[in-house]
């Protein structure tokens, strides 16, 4: 064994550029079609084109892939580029959910699909920039 043999990273374990573009155009393909994600629909514009491509670009690097969006936009920032997009606990959940659909239809394998589902909510759940209105106060009795 060579001490330069190096793990295959989650971007080839997925299979790549081409599994990575399948995955990102069933997640918009759900959230355009499905009633469940129509929140999650109205915080995007009516073309959904370019989110396609800088998602896709941004997962390559993510997973360990080639860094296109860094190449073309510079560090991805994203919480800030969300601040915009009003998101709160729904539209976190419908993002995860819709992302969790389009692994499972693509064929990412189970474990992958866990290790990714890991790092999807820790990065979702930090993009949250809304104040929640439920409280537990309103299950005071006397309210
Ligand atoms: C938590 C729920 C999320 C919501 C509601 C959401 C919503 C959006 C919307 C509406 C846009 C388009 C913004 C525009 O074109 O003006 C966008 C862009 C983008 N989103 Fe999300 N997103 C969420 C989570 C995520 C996560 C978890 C990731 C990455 C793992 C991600 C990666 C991106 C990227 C890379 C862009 C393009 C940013 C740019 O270059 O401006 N998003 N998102």
């Amino acid at each position: 064994m060579t001490s330069k043999e190096t793990e295959p990273t989650a971007f080839d374990q997925i299979g790549g550029e081409a599994r990575v573009r399948h995955m990102v155009d069933r997640f918009y393909d759900l959230m355009d079609l499905e009633p469940r994600y129509a929140h999650l629909r109205t915080l995007h514009g009516p073309d959904l084109t370019s989110s396609r491509d800088r998602l896709f670009w941004f997962l390559c690097g993510w997973l360990g892939g080639p860094q296109h969006y860094t190449d073309r936009f510079g560090h991805p920032r994203l919480r800030m580029r969300h601040m915009h997009v009003p998101i709160g606990v729904q539209a976190r959940n419908e993002w995860l959910s819709c992302m969790q659909e389009a692994m499972t239809e693509v064929g990412i394998a189970p474990q992958m699909q866990s290790r990714l589902a890991e790092s999807f909510f820790q990065t979702a759940d930090w993009m949250r920039n809304q104040e929640e209105t439920t409280r537990m106060g309103s299950f005071k009795s006397g309210d």
